[in-house]
């Protein structure tokens, strides 16, 4: 969605001195990108082992609250990374972003993740076996890993897909 006080935005932004030193250094953009991907590897790595042990039911030999509050730190961790690495993406080039339909969806499928891991990690911090309690409470993990799984990986093809989608 491009509105004009967006444009207006990104021309303020472009003229920024943090715009223009990024603009005009050839090294900046891939050094963040690099940083960026790593973050993701990390933070998707986390994700999955978090997912995976829910899904898997393997509750008897490792409990749930366990994995999860070793990874969960990972993805604490690595969002900020992901975060301001991506503001600086986003300073060089804002237009790229900001008015790009593709990244306003990454964003809302990053709010959806998120919200999922803290629901997770709230009810654990409250009961560690909050999760493997009862047939409900197991169906409910497995659906919000599912969702938080297909929400990781949508914003990982999201984030892939702004580069070409931006005219
Ligand atoms: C935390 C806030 C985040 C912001 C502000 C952000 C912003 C950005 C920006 C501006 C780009 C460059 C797009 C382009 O110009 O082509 C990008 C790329 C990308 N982002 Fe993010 N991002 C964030 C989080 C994430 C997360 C959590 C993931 C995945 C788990 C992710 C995955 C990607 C991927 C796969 C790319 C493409 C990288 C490449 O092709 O070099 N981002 N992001």
């Amino acid at each position: 969605m491009r509105t004009q006080s967006l444009e207006d935005f990104c021309n303020w932004i472009e003229q920024t001195p943090l715009s223009v030193s990024i603009q005009s250094t050839p090294w900046v953009v891939p050094t963040v990108q690099t940083i960026h991907i790593l973050a993701i590897a990390a933070l998707l790595i986390s994700a999955v082992m978090i997912n995976l042990q829910i899904l898997s039911n393997s509750g008897a030999d490792q409990p749930l609250s366990r994995v999860f509050t070793r990874y969960v730190k990972i993805i604490w961790l690595a969002l900020p990374i992901l975060f301001i690495s991506g503001v600086l993406l986003i300073t060089g080039e804002p237009a790229r972003s900001l008015a790009n339909d593709v990244f306003q969806i990454k964003m809302f499928l990053l709010a959806c993740a998120i919200i999922i891991t803290l629901v997770l990690q709230k009810r654990l911090s409250d009961d560690s076996l909050y999760w493997e309690s009862t047939p409900p409470r197991r169906q409910a993990a497995r659906f919000l890993a599912i969702i938080s799984t297909v929400c990781w990986l949508a914003i990982i093809c999201a984030g892939r897909w702004i580069a070409y989608t931006y005219s």
